[in-house]
């Protein structure tokens, strides 16, 4: 049986102060949950909120990290730094990283690499933007990032990463893919590593849904035998909202 998981997005969201008081309410408010539940913080929120939750099943993720391993890069932090401070998870290949800061599929395959050569278990994004969905090439769209990015790595690499569909027309607009549509695509994301890795990898595979996941729609989404959790953005930042989409996996 594949990991279900819930993981949340803080984005550039929340001070230090505010992130605390956050990952002590949802410590307090999940205790025996029934999926792997993440939340992925901003770098400066790492350490302390990892300590913070030493002893809680929720594990943390960045949301980021440097596609060099170390050095002369002012400003960037690296997968080893990321690592130092507890987190286990790394988002990668956002689809705001994508947009506003330049990220190649060749930069992010980089960033794979270091995040799992310092034991960290990326979460890797991936989907569509809504003039690809409109002329119906979503599918094409998300076979050649997963080739630009992922199918370099051995399948017992493969095994470590947790994919995220998440269709940018759906990011915090409001829109969600139909029930039906995340499946689609999901199965055909499962298809595709099938193809490469097997079947086995293929179903061992976590892919999760994101874009405008809240706690009204999470149940109807994750009802779908492909779509294994989601990753929620927005939901993510109110304690309550979370704990529900939490409960609804
Ligand atoms: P929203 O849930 O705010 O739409 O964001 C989704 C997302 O981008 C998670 O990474």
């Amino acid at each position: 049986m594949r990991t279900k998981m819930v993981a949340g997005n803080w984005k550039m969201n929340k001070n230090l102060q505010e992130g605390v008081a956050l990952a002590t309410e949802l410590k307090e408010q999940v205790k025996n949950p029934t999926c792997e539940v993440v939340i992925g913080t901003p770098f400066i929120h790492l350490a302390t909120v990892c300590e913070l939750l030493k002893g809680s099943p929720i594990k943390v993720a960045a949301e980021n990290c440097a596609d060099k391993e170390k050095g002369a890069y002012t400003g960037e932090v690296s997968a080893e730094m990321v690592a130092s401070t507890g987190a286990q998870y790394c988002i990668l290949g956002h689809s705001e990283r994508r947009a506003y800061y330049h990220e190649t599929p060749e930069i992010l395959k980089e960033k794979v690499l270091l995040a799992l050569a310092n034991g960290l278990k990326p979460i890797f994004c991936i989907g569509e933007v809504k003039e690809e969905r409109e002329a119906n090439i979503q599918n094409e769209v998300v076979k050649s990032q997963l080739e630009g990015s992922l199918f370099n790595l051995s399948a017992e690499d493969f095994g470590k990463i947790t994919l995220a569909y998440e269709p940018v027309w759906a990011i915090g607009t409001g829109l969600t893919a139909t029930p039906a549509q995340a499946q689609e695509i999901h199965a055909y994301i499962r298809s595709l590593i099938a193809a490469k890795y097997g079947e086995q990898v293929a179903q061992d595979t976590t892919i999760l849904y994101g874009g405008s996941c809240n706690e009204k729609n999470a149940a109807e989404l994750f009802a779908n035998p492909d779509v294994d959790g989601g990753l929620i953005g927005g939901a993510s930042l109110v304690a309550e909202k979370f704990t529900a989409i939490i409960a609804a996996r």
